[in-house]
């Protein structure tokens, strides 16, 4: 009953913004940008539905290579089509829900010497049921934070993003709602696990994550974080159905969700000082509520939680970060 009574609090009070109400409101302030992308490489995970295809489909139409990393090898051949059977679409099967798979593809792109662009950390779920990869983590925590950590990471160190590059880490409105609390986000067991609320830390934790980048790495890659407000995707229809059902008619398609992500890798704009998130093209406070301020971790420890749990995967150490 509360957290009914929450979630209409919340969908009342960010409905102006999230939904495609808001879009229209501030599209009126949006101006004309130079959208051509031609020549650089973007790679766009979470590729083959949702916004991350909208992402790339545009991308590619706007001249830039796409490599577009997924899970089902079915939805990625239907991406080319779409793109016209283009060679700019590049296709890579990829696991995000695995962090050796993730390893492995950091080590593909290594290998054939890629330099990236554009990279947009997309790939995310809100996963109702407890759910443990063979790996022993638990999967939408995998999927929507720490590969995001293990792919950036990785690039990073391996020296592959281009001078100017910029990185877009997708979150949700829902972390709004979250503090950055290290416990609760991983849940070991299904009565820990609360997938909601989970979702909504992962989501927290990419805010906290971008300002860490950007303060340990000082603008190379440039790192964004972005919300896309509320979206009719193949993600929402099976994970909140009956949101959907309830305001289908003001939400975004996935091409209006995709535009921000388009316009920070195409305008890439300073990073400021005091953070917050990006929407409809414009940086939002990180912050609605005075509760998510009081937090029980910072981001120097997230990011040092992250890499034990990378390294709780497998023997090796992580090379990625160096703390
Ligand atoms: N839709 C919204 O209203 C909304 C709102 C706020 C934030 N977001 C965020 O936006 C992002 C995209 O959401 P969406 O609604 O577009 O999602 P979606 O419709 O579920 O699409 C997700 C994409 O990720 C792929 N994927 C899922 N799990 C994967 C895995 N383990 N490894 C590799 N690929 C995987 C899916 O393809 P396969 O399953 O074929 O691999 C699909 O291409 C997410 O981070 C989400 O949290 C969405």
């Amino acid at each position: 009953m509360l957290r009914a009574l929450a979630s209409l609090f919340f969908y009342a009070r960010f409905f102006h913004r999230f939904s495609r109400v808001g879009l229209r409101r501030r599209q009126r302030r949006w101006q004309a940008y130079s959208t051509r992308l031609d020549g650089q490489t973007w790679l766009v995970t979470g590729a083959s539905g949702g916004i991350g295809a909208a992402i790339a489909i545009e991308a590619h139409a706007r001249g830039a290579r796409v490599l577009a990393a997924a899970r089902n090898p079915d939805k990625l051949a239907e991406l080319v089509l779409a793109a016209g059977g283009s060679e700019r679409m590049q296709p890579l099967q990829v696991d995000f829900s695995s962090v050796s798979d993730t390893r492995r593809l950091v080590q593909a792109l290594t290998a054939s010497d890629e330099r990236i662009d554009v990279l947009v950390n997309n790939v995310g779920l809100l996963l109702d049921r407890f759910e443990r990869t063979l790996e022993g983590h638990e999967t939408s925590f995998v999927t929507n934070l720490l590969s995001h950590f293990v792919l950036t990471e990785g690039l990073h160190a391996d020296g592959r993003f281009t001078d100017g590059a910029a990185v877009i880490n997708m979150s949700s409105g829902g972390m709004y709602g979250a503090p950055l609390r290290l416990s609760g986000m991983a849940a070991s067991s299904a009565r820990q696990h609360d997938g909601m609320a989970a979702y909504a830390m992962h989501k927290r934790a990419q805010v906290e994550l971008t300002w860490a980048w950007n303060a340990r790495w000082l603008g190379q890659p440039r790192v964004y974080v972005m919300h896309p407000g509320w979206v009719d995707t193949p993600g929402v229809r099976t994970a909140l159905p009956w949101f959907r059902a309830s305001l289908r008619r003001f939400l975004r398609s996935a091409d209006e969700a995709a535009d921000t992500a388009l316009w920070l890798g195409s305008t890439r704009p300073p990073i400021a000082a005091d953070g917050g998130i990006w929407l409809d093209r414009e940086r939002d406070p990180a912050h609605a509520f005075a509760m998510t301020r009081k937090t029980t971790a910072d981001a120097a420890q997230l990011h040092a939680f992250l890499i034990g749990q990378v390294e709780s995967s497998s023997s090796a150490r992580f090379e990625g970060a160096v703390p």
